[in-house]
């Protein structure tokens, strides 16, 4: 990589910035209610003296509001995409239709919006939106596009746990970033050598001697955190990526890989006046893991990798000073939590194996263990094809084997799933509760187990990712649907087309897949009638809207034709 020359030249002169700046930390501004608007848009941003880059953002320059939504609402999310580019805008961790995920297939065109709406049914915790574009998420997301959601339930104010944002309880999303020597941001460089927080560059945050609250989200593209802090200090872990654990766990470190998220108590009563770092002891982190002093065997190995100075040594990431107290303290660590029952092996009814391997490219390169290219079960990511078939209500268990050099945060859409053994033992205290992600170690297994409730969808796919972002870009990803095997819907199979909701009771909404044009020829009844209907082609002409309201109920078809071929489509009105 010759960039790599270039970009050392910059990781100088950030450590001249070093000394000059010390920048207070945004809080991300926060949304609530039902109804959430949003729009994508490019930005700019000195993030360093002198310096200006362009970015995208939400709402701003760059990152996102956080949505504050309550459990049980039904919400609203209207996602205009105001850059010159499609996109899309993924949920992380929630639980909801396959059509409102937001992953590869709910494209974004430019000047467009996107409004998914669904019944927010995740437990209170600590989520996160970002894009999920097919071979786009890392320039997405590097270029700024993420934000937190917290969800709230009642019960939690009769915990003793912090709770007022931007008060006691603070949103902490850690990335690294790449620059140029232009200071554009460089996307899969694995020179990520500044560090952010909140889009921060060296902040630091005032926080009162008190019991506080941190929700670390890792939001990096590639690099794994083992926080902890300068002090020395224990903290108390109270959630995992879906919710509340049982009981606070305390620890001294937690190691947090990509898209991953903990939620940690601090007891600071008595440190008034005190300053302290949080920080990755990165030197302590296990060979294998991106931003450990090593990763891979020779020659399996990341090229330049030990010219990052990132790798392998403890840094700061966020200064703390302790002032007073705001009112109504929380001034001790809570005992216990929220009671959780884990899924149970005895109601198991299919376990499946998820092989991480390299795949040989057409070039006929051979793959390099540490750097790829990677596949799951010896295939890339497909948008026509879908690669697992689940029945709804399938309690399962995964194993996940890797056979690479680095170690993977293998993440999946749609449900939380608890972690049962880790290579051939229990997990860690830090990922027994809900889950959305777990790094796999090189040469290592994991098993969890889960259950695939409520949506079931058999023409619309969930995703199952590496959340190393190059390393999904370039197909460590797969495909899955639920489906329902006891509804009398037998839907028509097309890879091409994706209809929502089917059945329905109002209207359909038919997209193309792949984004192209297409056109509908008419649609009939389940006896061959031709029947006329109201529809409404968006300006896009990937997706038609066609109101159900005035049919009857039944079955019907609908014939569409896309460059050559002609499909038909099986819709059912209730
Ligand atoms: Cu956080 Cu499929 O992604
Ligand atoms: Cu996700
Ligand atoms: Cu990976």
């Amino acid at each position: 990589m010759n960039l790599s020359k270039q970009i050392f030249v910059l990781v100088v002169l950030f450590q001249v910035f070093d000394s000059i700046a010390q920048n207070q930390l945004v809080i991300p501004p926060t949304l609530s209610g039902t109804t959430f608007n949003l729009s994508i848009q490019t930005g700019n941003v000195s993030f360093f003296n002198g310096t200006n880059t362009p970015t995208y953002g939400v709402n701003g320059a760059i990152l996102g509001p956080t949505l504050i939504v309550n459990k049980n609402d039904d919400i609203t999310l209207n996602v205009t995409n105001n850059l010159p580019v499609n996109t899309t805008m993924h949920w992380h961790g929630l639980h909801l239709p396959a059509m409102m995920d937001g992953g590869p297939h709910q494209i974004i065109t430019p000047n467009n919006t996107w409004s998914p709406s669904f019944k927010m049914l995740n437990n209170a915790g600590t989520f996160w939106y970002h894009p999920h574009g097919l071979g786009k998420t890392d320039l997405h997301v590097s270029k700024g596009i993420a934000g937190f959601i917290i969800v709230h339930e009642p019960f939690e104010t009769s915990l003793g746990v912090p709770l007022t944002y931007g008060v006691d309880d603070f949103p902490l999303v850690v990335q690294t970033k790449a620059f140029d020597v232009l200071t554009q941001i460089a996307i899969s460089s694995e020179m990520d050598t500044a560090i952010f927080v909140n889009g921060t560059y060296k902040p630091n945050l005032n926080v009162p001697a008190q019991v506080v609250r941190l929700r670390l989200l890792n939001g990096s593209s590639m690099r794994s955190y083992y926080f902890g802090f300068s002090n020395g200090m224990d903290f108390y872990q109270i959630t995992t990526d879906g919710g509340y654990k049982d009981i606070p766990a305390q620890m001294n470190r937690i190691l947090l890989s990509p898209g991953e998220r903990a939620d940690i108590l601090i007891n600071l009563s008595s440190l008034n006046g005190q300053s302290f770092d949080l920080n990755s002891f990165a030197s302590e982190m296990p060979n294998g893991i991106f931003g450990a002093a090593m990763v891979g065997v020779a020659p399996d190995t990341i090229m330049g990798y030990s010219e990052n100075h990132l790798n392998g040594s403890d840094f700061p990431i966020l200064h703390f000073n302790v002032v007073n107290q705001s009112s109504n303290p929380i001034s001790s660590i809570p005992a216990s939590l929220v009671p959780f029952t884990q899924y149970s092996t005895q109601d198991v009814n299919e376990n499946r194996v998820f092989e991480f391997d390299t795949i040989t490219t057409s070039a006929g390169m051979m793959p390099n263990l540490a750097e790829g290219q990677f596949g799951i079960n010896r295939q890339v990511m497909d948008m026509d094809s879908i690669n697992v078939r689940i029945p709804l209500n399938s309690t399962e268990i995964w194993t996940l084997i890797n056979k690479t050099h680095i170690a993977h945060p293998f993440h999946i859409h749609d449900i939380q799933f608890n972690v049962i053994e880790k290579n051939g033992t229990i997990p860690d205290v830090s990922e027994t509760g809900w889950k959305d992600v777990v790094l796999v170690m090189p040469h290592d297994s994991v098993k969890f187990i889960t259950k695939f409730t409520d949506f079931a969808d058999d023409m619309t796919p969930y995703m199952y990712h590496c959340h190393i972002l190059h390393h999904e870009d370039d197909g460590m990803m797969g495909t899955f649907i639920v489906y329902d095997s006891t509804s009398s819907v037998n839907q028509l199979k097309s890879n091409q087309f994706s209809i929502y909701p089917n059945p329905t009771l109002d209207e359909w909404l038919i997209q193309s897949v792949d984004e192209s044009d297409f056109e509908l020829i008419e649609m009939t009844s389940i006896s061959g009638q031709k029947v006329n209907v109201n529809f409404e082609k968006t300006i896009s002409h990937n997706e038609i809207r066609i109101d159900a309201r005035k049919l009857e109920r039944g079955y019907y078809f609908l014939k569409v034709k896309s460059s050559n071929s002609v499909k038909i489509i099986k819709l059912q009105k209730v």
